[in-house]
């Protein structure tokens, strides 16, 4: 009896970090006003915006390959069609950067690095540190060579954060599919459970010990 309240309490404990609530994940606390994070939380309403809003003050310098957006050097660059024939919209990334390796380098020559690639950005270091760091980048990062280039516009900002949300959500049929799936493990542990007590039980009485 004890053993099942135990090991109950365990398995609880261990779906509720892994799917609610990891308190062992490290976490930076970085203000966000309320109305922005509403924008920067709503995928469905200002994703699209956010997109183009990328595309215009972002795309020079970063890509977002899991969207296949590239960096604008990249985008105007013929051979990316010829590849993108052969490998799929969203091109693997020892491909991308070895073709695309002189675009890239010419990043890295005038601000020291290659500025990263934003496709898990927003699982890395969620809306607040992004909405703030964008829109002030030294404040965030002191010292940091990526330029501010949204000041005084944080609602736009905050849409931005919401297309880099979008593109780190699997696509709602996924999500579907991945809840199927683990109510599928838990009652097949659960049935599984049920079973082996049950047999347990029969032999046990097999044996004359219950
Ligand atoms: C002119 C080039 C340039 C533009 C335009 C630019 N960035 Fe950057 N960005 C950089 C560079 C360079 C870095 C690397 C900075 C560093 O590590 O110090 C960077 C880093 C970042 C990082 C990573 C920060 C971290 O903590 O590692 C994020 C997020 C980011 N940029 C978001 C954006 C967004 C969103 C936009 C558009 C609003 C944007 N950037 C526009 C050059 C740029």
């Amino acid at each position: 009896m004890i053993k099942t309240v135990f090991f109950t309490a365990i398995s609880l404990i261990f779906f509720y970090i892994i799917w609610i609530n990891n308190f062992f994940a490290h976490k930076e606390k970085y203000e966000m006003p309320a109305q922005y994070a509403r924008i920067a939380e709503d995928v469905k309403s200002y994703a699209r915006e956010g997109k183009q809003l990328f595309e215009q003050n972002c795309q020079a310098c970063h890509s977002v390959r899991y969207d296949s957006v590239y960096i604008s050097a990249v985008q105007a660059n013929p051979k990316l069609k010829t590849l993108q024939e052969k490998y799929g919209k969203v091109l693997p990334k020892d491909v991308y950067e070895g073709v695309f390796n002189e675009d890239l380098m010419a990043l890295k020559e005038s601000f020291g690095k290659v500025p990263p690639d934003l496709s898990t950005i927003y699982l890395v270091k969620g809306k607040e540190y992004l909405f703030n760091f964008t829109l002030e980048p030294q404040k965030v990062l002191p010292g940091t060579s990526m330029p501010a280039v949204m000041t005084g516009r944080p609602e736009e900002t905050a849409k931005i954060v919401a297309y880099l949300k979008s593109v780190s959500e699997p696509t709602p049929e996924e999500k579907s599919k991945r809840v199927l799936m683990g109510i599928g493990t838990i009652a097949y542990l659960v049935v599984m459970g049920i079973l082996i007590w049950l047999w347990k039980g029969k032999i046990l009485k097999r044996m004359g010990l219950h």
